[in-house]
């Protein structure tokens, strides 16, 4: 078959397109582009195939071009393109919401569409705050997030997140905001397999937080499952637990962020049926349509839309998008579940864990490796930075193993790796050859 994707000549010198987290102008004078793609692997415009080592950005988790999708979204485009979901409705947008709620955790029967893992995070953050007031508790209005963690980047979302470069330029936010301690620990915990043994302690900072302001000023602590952007952070041994404990203690939505972990990455349909710790909101988005059309959904425990159903008639909740539900994204979210279901993608990922594991932490006392940490399908490989060059060596790593035919992702010197739930165990192997590789082969 040929592989090579029919490409427009584009020049990008002086290209239009304004790159996303991308240092345009390197970019630009030695450009990496890919064209076409199914199951495993990527295809560049030469025809040169690239092993998927990230399901493109922790969100084609059942490969891709997965043909039932791709049909089902050109049926639907030739049905109807769009609808509005204000004060309208079309059938696909409920079933598809319908086939959601079959899989979420139980009590979790309503979910809200947004289009991406950001509008989520700013809808969940909505909603918890309109869900106080709505109980009688509007100075319920501080949010708190935690250091380094990633809930995308419109004003809620980049307040309650933690990573300073994705803050530090754009102005003061959101007003009440606070964050609890990152979890990462490295001097206890470097090369834990799994969940790391020490630090559920920091789950009391939330304590030290309720003691600060109160605990009746707070509406809600949002924070990832396990931490993606950030470079896999596990959370410790109890860590999550302890969070819960507090939060129900003193009256506080807990939401997670399960944008990554959500749709089979870490075994379960979603992370925290993987961790047996249930939160009271969870937003999701990536793995929701298998990435073929933008998509996300914050799924609401059935007490709190409740909470929204006793006032007086009216629209309840003011809040949505044009294209919350669009169908085109539902068509590809219903076809996306029937391929995670039939080929038992929401829980592949416990048969092969080990293997990736092992894989892995194999690169223990590779040239560079500070640590190396594990989740699911997740997993990230820590290198010491370069004196003075932060994150160069490793963005060296992710140029030369894409040179060399595997895609792998790069946060500063940490390398982060999610391949769709599909990979195969020699795939999973020659990922890590790969980076073994280049690992010996940068200074
Ligand atoms: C945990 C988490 N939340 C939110 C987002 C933002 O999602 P999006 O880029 O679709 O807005 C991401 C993206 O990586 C994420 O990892």
């Amino acid at each position: 078959m040929n592989k090579r994707a029919e490409v427009k000549e584009i020049s990008l010198e002086q290209a239009a397109f304004w790159m996303p987290f991308t240092a345009n102008r390197q970019f630009k004078k030695a450009p990496r582009l890919l064209a076409r793609a199914e199951g495993m692997y990527y295809w560049t415009p030469e025809g040169r195939q690239v092993l998927d080592g990230t399901a493109g950005l922790w969100c084609v988790n059942a490969g891709h071009c997965r043909p039932k999708i791709v049909e089902a979204v050109k049926r639907q485009v030739a049905q109807m393109d769009f609808a509005p979901t204000f004060q309208m409705g079309h059938p696909i947008a409920f079933e598809f919401a319908e086939r959601l709620a079959r899989i979420a955790p139980e009590g979790f029967s309503r979910v809200f569409f947004t289009n991406s893992g950001s509008e989520s995070a700013d809808t969940a953050l909505k909603i918890a705050l309109a869900y106080h007031r709505a109980r009688g508790e509007a100075g319920r209005y501080r949010l708190i997030g935690r250091e380094r963690g990633y809930h995308g980047v419109n004003f809620g979302g980049m307040a309650v997140g933690g990573i300073t470069a994705n803050k530090k330029f754009f102005g003061p936010g959101v007003a009440g905001v606070d964050h609890i301690r990152h979890t990462h620990d490295p001097a206890r915990n470097a090369f834990s397999r799994g969940q790391p043994k020490h630090g559920q302690e920091f789950a009391d900072e939330l304590e030290r937080l309720c003691l600060l302001h109160d605990p009746s000023t707070i509406a809600a602590v949002i924070v990832e499952p396990v931490a993606g952007s950030a470079g896999v952070l596990v959370p410790p041994v109890g860590y999550l637990e302890r969070l819960r404990e507090i939060c129900t203690r003193h009256g506080i939505l807990l939401i997670f962020d399960e944008v990554i972990t959500g749709f089979g990455r870490l075994g379960k349909p979603f992370g925290s049926q993987h961790f047996g710790v249930m939160p009271d909101l969870f937003t999701t988005a990536k793995g929701m349509t298998n990435a073929t059309v933008p998509m996300g959904g914050v799924f609401i425990k059935d007490s709190i839309f409740e909470a929204f159903m006793q006032g007086g008639e009216g629209i309840e909740l003011f809040h949505g998008y044009t294209y919350s539900g669009h169908p085109l994204a539902c068509a590809a979210g219903v076809a996306t579940l029937d391929t995670y279901e039939e080929e038992g993608l929401l829980t592949r990922v416990s048969t092969i864990e080990k293997h990736w594991e092992s894989a892995a932490h194999g690169l223990k006392g590779a040239p560079h490796v500070a640590d190396i940490r594990n989740c699911g399908l997740m997993a990230a490989i820590e290198l010491e930075a370069r004196a003075g060059q932060p994150g160069k060596r490793a963005y060296e790593v992710f140029v030369k193993a894409f040179e060399a035919g595997v895609l792998i992702r790069v946060t500063g010197d940490t390398i982060a790796l999610s391949p769709p739930l599909i990979v195969e165990k020699a795939q999973i192997d020659r990922i890590f050859e790969c980076i073994a590789t280049m690992l010996r082969s940068v200074n």
